[in-house]
């Protein structure tokens, strides 16, 4: 494995979509660009879905156009169709990351489509791209088990990892655990075969830590060969259209755990300590990240 692993941040998408907490675009602007600083490797800035499906994300374009772009981070909408997609370009964003469920019933929730409508949506979007420089990113939601289904087919889920690949050609794949339900064998053996057929496609995992197996599954990832991780400041997050969805993983958490084992991160975790700090007057509630709470451990040796 490469001893570089890459966060790649989604606060301000995941990590907010669920919240009621009036965010203005000029918080969600000043959070992107403090973001920017910390070391990450991509934001996931919005997504260009219904304003009326996610409200808090109808800004979407305003917040692209007031970043400060630091060229060393990708950042990235999320889109569910070819309206999505138009939106993404106009905003010039790096990356469109697309996504579908792996189960045929949290696809209808999420995004009122089947897979086959989803995958037919895409090839739209594949076109409309295909003559800019934005890369797109396949996200497959509910990768290792649906809220509404229980266990996700392993033959669908590699069937459309396959169509993502190679008949949409795109360039990365997102497995996601949208509530929580991956447990690390799982995500070990799944990994290892999806880097076994790919293992030129850089692929992300994007866990929820619903059940306290988020961080464990990062590491069954890392087993596999996956260097690159979604995770949401203070653990924020979830999807509104999944019953019981709770946070991501939460970021300062994973970098402190990855640096205290002695990984390269690139991160700063002291900036994004002091990003997390701000997040309960911004969303008006607690947030579940622990290292805020509890303190580094580097800190408490120092006490010694
Ligand atoms: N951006 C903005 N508006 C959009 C849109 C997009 N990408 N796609 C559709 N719309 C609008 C249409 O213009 C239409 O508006 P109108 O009612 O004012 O005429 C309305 O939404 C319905 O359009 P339709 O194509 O029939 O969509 P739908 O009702 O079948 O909903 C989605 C499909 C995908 C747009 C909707 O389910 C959605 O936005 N889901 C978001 C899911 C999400 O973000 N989940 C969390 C992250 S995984
Ligand atoms: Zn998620």
């Amino acid at each position: 494995m490469e001893n570089k692993l890459h966060i790649q941040e989604v606060v301000t998408r995941d990590g907010i979509q669920i919240e009621s907490a009036c965010i203005t675009t000029e918080e969600k602007v000043n959070l992107i660009n403090e973001l920017s600083k910390t070391g990450v490797s991509k934001i996931e800035v919005s997504s260009f879905v219904s304003p009326k499906a996610v409200p808090q994300l109808k800004d979407a374009a305003e917040v692209f156009k007031n970043i400060d772009r630091n060229e060393a981070v990708t950042y990235v909408a999320l889109v569910p169709n070819k309206q999505g997609a138009i939106r993404a370009v106009e905003a010039d964003v790096d990356e469109i990351n697309l996504v579908m469920s792996v189960s045929e019933s949290h696809n209808m929730q999420n995004v009122r489509k089947t897979t086959e409508q989803s995958l037919q949506e895409f090839k739209k979007v594949m076109d409309i791209v295909k003559s800019t420089d934005i890369k797109v990113n396949g996200s497959l939601a509910t990768s290792f088990g649906c809220p509404f289904e229980g266990e996700i087919s392993e033959k669908r889920l590699f069937h459309f990892l396959r169509i993502y690949v190679e008949e949409l050609g795109m360039d990365n794949v997102t497995f996601a655990d949208t509530t929580g339900m991956a447990h690390p064998k799982q995500v070990q053996r799944l990994m290892k075969q999806a880097v076994n057929m790919y293992p030129d496609v850089p692929m992300t995992l994007h866990f929820h830590n619903t059940r306290g197996m988020g961080l464990a599954n990062v590491l069954a990832g890392m087993d596999a060969g996956i260097v690159r991780y979604d995770a949401s400041l203070g653990g924020l997050g979830g999807c509104p259209f999944a019953p019981g969805a709770t946070g991501n993983i939460c970021t300062e958490d994973l970098v402190h755990m990855l640096h205290a084992m002695g990984y390269d991160t690139g991160v700063d975790l002291d900036k994004l300590i002091a990003l997390s700090e701000q997040l309960p007057g911004l969303i008006d509630k607690d947030v579940p990240g622990q290292v805020v709470k509890a303190g580094k451990i580097t800190d408490l040796h120092k006490l010694d």
